[in-house]
């Protein structure tokens, strides 16, 4: 039988640390640190997330902004807006859900963002920070799985590390993380052969593919930590990740649920990235 590796419980302790800590920074600045968060159009997943962003500033003391802007926006008027956030020294972290309308180029957008205020770490300079292992902020998904393996004692160090997915938000953040922690990293992806070959061999295993219940319990290795980014519908359209958790239960020696696995995890390490954005602007 597994441990449940309970990321709703980490993430609520963690965000009474980071209102802590915000506490702190209060009394010594006199002011909040702050978050301003650009939502493009009115892709319905996103507003949930934006509304969870904002939550979760208000829980921990942090000072929250939506800028909500049609989907018509041209990406020159995206542009200046960013630019004017990048000057303004009262907002400490600055993001942009994604996805963006297909006429705006994401890349552009991120890249605009100054890297001081990158708090999800997607633009240039900060990715090749972590792939130098000079980092400021990590990408919040993979930081949150870090810090779930990090907090129920669980080390890469010299481990079969195999992540499922290859994004630029979670697959290759991901593998230079435990590859960081001294993991031996293996990536598959959609053209990888004998998937389960590789899956079998994790002492590690992360799903970052958004397929329901794709990965079964004859995939992993008896005693194997299992982490499960993956956020879909099953085919009764209730939400699951991308392991077959209840039959990957009795096999694996830790396993995330979803919900209440890395998901909530994901927000706290925002959080946490603005505050740092916030110090390191001082
Ligand atoms: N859309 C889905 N996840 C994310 C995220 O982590 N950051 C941003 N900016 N957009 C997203």
């Amino acid at each position: 039988m597994a441990t449940v590796i309970d990321g709703k419980a980490v993430s609520a302790k963690m965000r009474e640390e980071i209102a802590e800590e915000v506490k702190e920074f209060v009394e010594k600045h006199g002011r909040a640190p702050s978050l301003t968060v650009i939502i493009v159009g009115e892709d319905p997943a996103s507003q949930v997330y934006v509304r969870n962003k904002e939550k979760a500033c208000i829980q921990t003391g942090i000072r929250s902004e939506i800028i909500r802007l049609p989907a018509d926006t041209g990406e020159e008027e995206l542009l200046c807006r960013i630019d004017e956030l990048n000057g303004d020294e009262n907002v400490n972290g600055i993001l942009v859900q994604l996805p963006l309308p297909d006429h705006i180029d994401e890349k552009n957008i991120i890249c605009r963002i100054s890297p001081k205020k990158d708090v999800d770490a997607f633009g240039y300079e900060n990715v090749g920070r972590i792939m130098t292992g000079e980092y400021d902020f990590l990408p919040c998904t993979p930081a949150g799985v870090m810090e779930l393996l990090r907090r129920y004692g669980i080390s890469p160090a010299g481990k079969e590390c195999v992540v499922l997915g290859r994004s630029n938000i979670v697959g290759k953040p991901m593998a230079m993380l435990l590859m960081h922690g001294n993991g031996t990293v293996t990536v598959c992806h959609s053209k990888t052969k004998d998937l389960s070959s590789h899956t079998k061999r994790a002492d590690i295993l992360v799903s970052a593919i958004g397929r329901a219940k794709f990965v079964k319990a004859d995939m992993i290795k008896e005693g194997a930590v299992v982490i499960d980014v993956g956020i879909n519908r099953d085919e009764d359209g209730r939400l699951c990740g991308d392991v077959d958790y209840e039959g990957c239960f009795d096999k694996a020696a830790a396993i995330t649920p979803v919900p209440g696995g890395v998901g909530p995890m994901t927000v706290t390490m925002l959080l946490k990235n603005t505050l740092t954005a916030a110090k390191k602007q001082i």
